[in-house]
């Protein structure tokens, strides 16, 4: 147990961490019940909002209109609010505290609470309080020390709850022992000790996880340029040829890059929402999106072509909507070869850049994936087959395998952002990303954290008090 704030720190000279708080505060039936009406004036003092609970032995020591006058609040015992069938939520009053006392705690309530008890409203609402719980007896020296009571308090401390030990005194029975309540003013710094704690470890946390989250951006510095959606091609001002790609599976290799730490521009033709974070170039045709990914070719580190580029285009676009010809069954459109995007990045290739293409096949997957990965002087190619129920267009799904120039990984049918993750984690490493330079800083900070930190934020009550 923690030694209790002296005397000289009291509650005007208290650095107050108690500001805006929601205080829960039951009371049960015993002579120190009277020391509520001023625990409850301390802390509306400090700046905290109280809802006062009370066990019904309790309003015989102390009337529920002091403890209503004083909180402000309208004290709560029952289930029941009125006769019509209004109940008090012990669920949402439980949810709603950010610390729940239990001051005075007599012998009974604490039984009730070590085991799980509900038949009032006071242990009802601790069953369901999410919050520290404090827990402050006050009862007669001999049945503080009875061993149901010893035990029933230990139970209490091992579900995590918070014990304010009754002090030794007169107590109303005219012995002297340990059993009174503890001072209002203590049990207020003793809240003030806690939250303080309580907040600065939150705050350190915080600390960890940002610089945390920084470390693991293995693909932090880099500029990462993917090309998504099925490019469209115009026959005339209302009509295009197109196809079926949905631009799903570059979106979502687009949002997990991000989160990875690239810095990602997006070159789509696709209508889906844009990605968080993301730089997206629209662009409608494979000359266009061609133009977009040549603008930033010298500055791009990891390249992504996930679009389904169209092969061929119009040859002649009509400047005018094609009109239906009397007589004529058939209409040919002469088409021409579209530049082939991925090709021409990977024939100016530097040695610093890395490649992806896709490759969605019917027939001869691995063959054909092999030669395209060749001919386009790839790194790595994704090879995802029409044959996999699930796979492909449209589908949230994906099924993949990863070739480079020696291997060839299957994977499993998976949601496309887990796909998207298999992809980014074969390139990060492929590419030794995981020694990211700009990164080697940041680990040595974390390493140093890490040994004056606490791994995960816990409150360990008993070493707290
Ligand atoms: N690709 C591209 N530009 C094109 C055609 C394809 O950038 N004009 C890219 C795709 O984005 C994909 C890879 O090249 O990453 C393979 O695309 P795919 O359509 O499977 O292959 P093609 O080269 O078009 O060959 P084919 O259609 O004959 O299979």
């Amino acid at each position: 147990m923690t030694t209790l704030p002296t005397s000289e720190n009291t509650n005007d000279n208290l650095i107050n961490h108690l500001q805006d708080k929601k205080i829960l505060l039951g009371v049960c039936g015993s002579i120190s019940a009277y020391k509520s009406a001023l625990l409850v004036r301390l802390l509306l003092r400090q700046g905290c909002e109280v809802q006062v609970i009370m066990t019904k032995s309790a309003s015989d020591f102390i009337t529920p209109l002091t403890l209503a006058t004083l909180s402000k609040k309208p004290v709560l015992i029952d289930f029941i609010k009125n006769k019509e069938g209004v109940w008090n939520n012990h669920v949402d009053l439980g949810l709603w505290a950010d610390a729940f006392i239990v001051a005075p705690a007599s012998e009974n309530t604490i039984a009730k609470l070590a085991n799980g008890l509900c038949d009032n409203l006071l242990s009802a609402t601790y069953l369901s309080a999410r919050c520290p719980v404090f827990v402050a007896p006050a009862m007669d020296l001999d049945m503080y020390q009875h061993p149901s009571t010893l035990r029933n308090l230990e139970y209490l401390k091992s579900y995590g709850n918070i014990l304010i030990e009754a002090t030794h005194g007169e107590l109303a029975s005219g012995l002297i022992g340990q059993g009174r309540l503890e001072e209002p003013e203590n049990i207020v710094a003793f809240l003030n000790d806690f939250f303080e704690d309580y907040i600065q470890k939150e705050a350190t946390r915080e600390d960890i996880n940002t610089i945390e989250e920084e470390i693991y951006l293995p693909l932090k510095g880099k500029k990462l340029t993917l090309t998504a959606g099925a490019t469209r091609e115009a026959i005339d001002p209302v009509r295009y040829l197109s196809n079926h790609s949905s631009g799903k599976m570059g979106y979502a290799i687009a949002t997990e890059a991000q989160k990875l730490g690239a810095e990602v521009t997006l070159i789509s033709t696709s209508t889906l929402e844009n990605p968080k974070d993301v730089n997206v170039v629209k662009i409608g045709s494979a000359d266009e999106m061609l133009l977009a990914v040549e603008m930033v070719f010298q500055e791009t580190d990891i390249f992504i072509f996930a679009a389904a580029v169209a092969d061929y285009r119009p040859l002649e676009v009509a400047t005018q909507k094609i009109k239906k010809e009397e007589g004529n069954d058939k209409m040919i459109i002469e088409l021409t070869k579209n530049p082939d995007i991925a090709a021409t990045i990977g024939a100016k290739k530097q040695s610093s850049q890395f490649l992806v293409g896709f490759a969605l096949e019917t027939n001869n997957e691995l063959e054909n994936a092999q030669s395209k990965l060749k001919k386009k002087n790839l790194d790595m190619i994704v090879l995802n087959s029409l044959q996999e129920k699930g796979a492909g267009f449209g589908h949230d799904t994906n099924k993949i395998s990863i070739i480079d120039a020696n291997q060839k990984t299957d994977f499993e049918l998976k949601s496309k952002t887990e796909v998207a993750q298999d992809i980014l984690k074969t390139i990060i490493e492929k590419l030794d990303l995981r020694k990211n330079p700009i990164l080697e800083e940041e680990v040595k900070e974390e390493e140093i954290k890490k040994t004056v930190a606490p791994k995960k934020f816990e409150i360990n009550k008993e070493e707290e008090f």
